[in-house]
């Protein structure tokens, strides 16, 4: 099984915090996605970009829940269904059969993880459908929510057989100070990264951390640009973007 995030900055004017889709950026990836599912099984996700970030900003809702937020919870998740809604009627117009996948329905943080039951959605993809999940909220034991970015998902998608990730993103991989792609990524020599304003899970910096944790339980992980139709297969085939290994 193949991980495919389009990420939030991909999918959206994300930096100007623009609550718009790239439609033209979607139906390419779609065009690409739909070529791979001819011979692998998919599983897809997109982040929440602004339709995400931006209400839980404003109601803080990345520290957790507190008294008087809770319409930012509902606020957000509606707000990252409407993406999802969104992104995955382009795909069904492009031919891909989405089945979409809400987080928050499934996973939920307890003290030292995240736990999930991922029956439904095993039993979907027997069914040849393909899963597109996205960034979102999820009930939290100690905070009362925090967000699961569409980052860290697949590290539980694991057992469900997942072989390679391929985060898709606004940039053509991990840049290093000169700006130019790192083709290979190891721990030891990660570059300054800085942190974000419009990204709540921390841009780069938290990408590679669940690259990272992806990378040492056996899955092959890629983080790549996508400007122009053919990209996506240009990255499978290692051609273009990072490499990051464990
Ligand atoms: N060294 C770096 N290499 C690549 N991107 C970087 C780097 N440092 C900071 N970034 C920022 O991280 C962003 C990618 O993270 P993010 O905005 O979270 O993307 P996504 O929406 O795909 O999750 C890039 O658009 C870039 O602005
Ligand atoms: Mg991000």
């Amino acid at each position: 099984m193949l991980y495919v995030k389009l990420g939030g900055s991909l999918i959206t004017p994300k930096r100007e915090g623009i609550f718009e889709v790239r439609e033209k950026v979607v139906r390419e990836v779609s065009r690409d996605l739909a070529e791979v599912s001819r011979e692998r099984s998919l599983f897809l996700a997109h982040g929440a970009g602004p339709f995400g970030h931006i209400p839980v900003k404003r109601y803080g809702l990345h520290e957790g829940l507190s008294p008087g937020s809770e319409l930012g919870v509902s606020e957000t998740s509606l707000s990252v269904m409407e993406l999802n809604l969104r992104i995955g009627s382009l795909m069904l117009e492009e031919g891909l059969p989405v089945i979409p996948f809400h987080p928050r329905s499934v996973f939920r943080r307890v003290r030292g993880g995240v736990v999930c039951d991922l029956s439904a959605v095993r039993a979907w993809m027997d069914l040849n459908m393909i899963p597109l999940t996205h960034g979102d909220l999820i009930y939290d034991e100690e905070k009362g929510v925090s967000v699961l970015s569409a980052d860290e998902i697949p590290i539980y998608l694991v057992p469900l057989g997942l072989e390679e990730a391929v985060y898709l993103s606004d940039v053509p991989g991990v840049l290093d100070e000169r700006g130019e792609v790192i083709s290979e990524i190891t721990e030891a020599d990660i570059p300054d990264l800085g942190t974000s304003a419009y990204d709540v899970t921390g841009a780069m910096r938290g990408k590679l951390e669940a690259a990272f944790r992806l990378a040492k339980s056996g899955v092959r992980v890629r983080i790549a640009g996508f400007f122009q139709r053919g990209d996506l297969i240009r990255a499978l085939r290692g051609e273009s973007g990072t490499l990051v290994r464990a």
